[in-house]
């Protein structure tokens, strides 16, 4: 199945199996807002339990926050985000459709690499298993001709976005023109000049008439953490280094809002902001680098489906970052950040709060604003990588074809479904029996609809790792049919012994037991 396909079909499942709605639907929806249904947010949740679990509670010098979104409106301007949060934009003028336009070039660097794999795929299954995939990508002319248009696209791109006073707005434009790149609902090249525009959302609060009201929908959860960085390393008595992590909202008026939950208005964030003493820094952000690449790869969607993008610019006050890539149905994608902020966020809350942000390091007697760390993930983004790479359609010997989602037992969000053979002779109330029991240690579910190989295929759609089977022996033994989501394998097993069989295997301690 092409890889667009695989999207889509992601997409409709996710609203089919109650995981994702596009929000306000039977209002035509919002763009680029989604809420997230029953299944949905139980994944959420599991996600977001898996990282704090890990974040949190398996490192003893990291503890949790949850700050407000609203903020005092001055640390937007200290953390510099009203003056330079902002999207390089265009305009179609035929469509009226408004791009960011560096996201043209990037969907269009995405082209060239979509074009190598395409010919890479074809030679493939021409030439079988003697086919030799380094030797045929570096020689074959296709490949070849598109990556050298790819390179040299993105070493423009490069050299746009990180011109030395800001980036290169005709530059951009320039770039568009030459690739003759046009607009998906006009298809002209009919475009404006490309400017800047910021991305936070203002509010008011209260009812002064006057300007200092005005309130930003926090588009990072990041700064109510430096924001508090004086009050946790007190109360705490916490001692450098150490680190501050939590999870919430966050809300940008992105413009170009496509590609499902990979892009939203309003999405969550699960931060972590790092503080060590300065000149330690880069040796942190290696062994960060390494911790949260161990994460995600303890999942088990295999080492080829991630990889490192290290930005060569950066940003004035960074001195190293890189983003942690999933290999999604469009290709590889940011899912988190990890970046080196050097001290720039607490010294600048520092000169504007007019407060002294310093750590007084008991072993040398010194003090000094702490250099940071910062881990920084999109839960929704996770949530989307997590089931496009589940999502399988697979052909069984009978013929029939089962959507099936291998999400990561500790992941899914039902983690045993329990079913009466019939609607009678008992079996419900046994049934029931054994749910009442196991429900408070996993999330249990009771389906008496339909045939049982109906009912089976409705868990394997939304990745319920374990079915069991009531009948008439199970009155008789105790016995029930335990059902294997991946396998389909089933074996006979004592009521009694399920908790042992399966809550070790659907809980998160399972999945960080695979972290060195
Ligand atoms: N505090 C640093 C920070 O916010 P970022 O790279 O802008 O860095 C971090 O965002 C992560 O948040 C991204 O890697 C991505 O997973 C997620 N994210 C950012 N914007 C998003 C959006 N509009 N929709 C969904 N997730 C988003």
């Amino acid at each position: 199945m092409a890889q667009e396909d695989v999207f889509k079909k992601v997409v409709s499942h996710c609203k089919e199996y109650g995981f994702v709605f596009p929000s306000s639907e039977i209002y035509d929806g919002l763009g680029a807002v989604y809420d997230y249904g029953q299944n949905g947010v139980e994944l959420k949740n599991n996600i977001k339990n898996y990282w704090w679990q890990y974040m949190v509670r398996l490192h003893d010098n990291i503890v949790g926050l949850d700050s407000a979104i609203f903020m005092h409106p001055t640390i937007w301007k200290a953390s510099g985000h009203v003056d330079a949060f902002n999207d390089p934009l265009i305009d179609n003028r035929d469509s009226k459709k408004r791009y960011r336009a560096d996201v043209l070039i990037e969907e269009q660097i995405a082209k060239y690499e979509e074009k190598i794999e395409k010919e890479v795929a074809k030679a493939k299954k021409r030439f079988g298993d003697k086919f030799d995939e380094a030797q045929y990508r570096a020689t074959s002319e296709h490949v070849l001709e598109n990556q050298a248009k790819r390179d040299a696209l993105e070493k423009r791109y490069q050299e746009v976005m990180n011109a030395p006073g800001g980036i290169d707005l005709d530059g951009m434009k320039q770039i568009i023109l030459d690739e003759e790149i046009v607009c998906p609902i006009s298809g002209t090249r009919n475009w404006t000049d490309v400017r800047q525009f910021n991305l936070m959302f203002k509010t008011e609060m209260g009812a002064s008439a006057d300007g200092t009201s005005t309130i930003y929908l926090r588009p990072e959860t990041a700064q109510g953490i430096f924001v508090n960085y004086l009050n946790v390393q007190k109360t705490g008595r916490m001692k450098i280094p150490f680190g501050i992590a939590q999870i919430g909202k966050a809300f940008r008026n992105e413009i170009v809002a496509r590609q499902f939950i990979f892009r939203m208005r309003e999405f969550e964030q699960m931060e972590m902001q790092f503080f060590v003493k300065p000149g330690t820094e880069l040796e942190w952000f290696k062994t960060w680098k390494e911790r949260r690449m161990a994460w995600h790869q303890a999942l088990g969607f295999g080492a080829e489906n991630y990889r490192f993008h290290d930005h060569d610019k950066l940003a004035h006050y960074a001195n190293a970052a890189t983003d942690v890539e999933f290999k999604m149905p469009f290709g590889f994608k940011e899912v988190e950040g990890i970046h080196s902020r050097t001290n720039f966020d607490l010294s600048q809350h520092a000169k504007f709060s007019g407060k002294k942000i310093e750590y007084f390091d008991p072993e040398d007697n010194t003090s000094y604003t702490p250099y940071v760390i910062e881990t920084s993930i999109g839960v929704d983004r996770m949530f989307l990588s997590v089931i496009c790479h589940s999502y399988d359609e697979e052909k069984l010997e009978n013929g029939e074809t089962r959507t099936v989602l291998h999400l990561p037992a500790a992941l899914a969000p039902v983690k045993l479904a329990v079913f009466p053979l019939t609607k009678k002779d008992g079996l419900p109330e046994k049934a029931k029996e054994i749910i009442d029991a196991l429900k408070f240690h996993f999330n249990c579910k009771y389906e008496e609809k339909d045939q049982i190989g109906k009912r089976y295929r409705r868990q394997d759609a939304i990745g319920t790792p374990f079915c069991v089977t009531v009948d008439n022996q199970t009155l008789e033994d105790n016995t029930v049919t335990l059902r294997y989501r991946d396998t389909m394998e089933q074996k006979r097993v004592a009521i009694a012994d399920l908790q042992g069989i399966i809550e070790e295997q659907v809980s998160i301690p399972y999945l960080l037991k695979n972290l060195k």
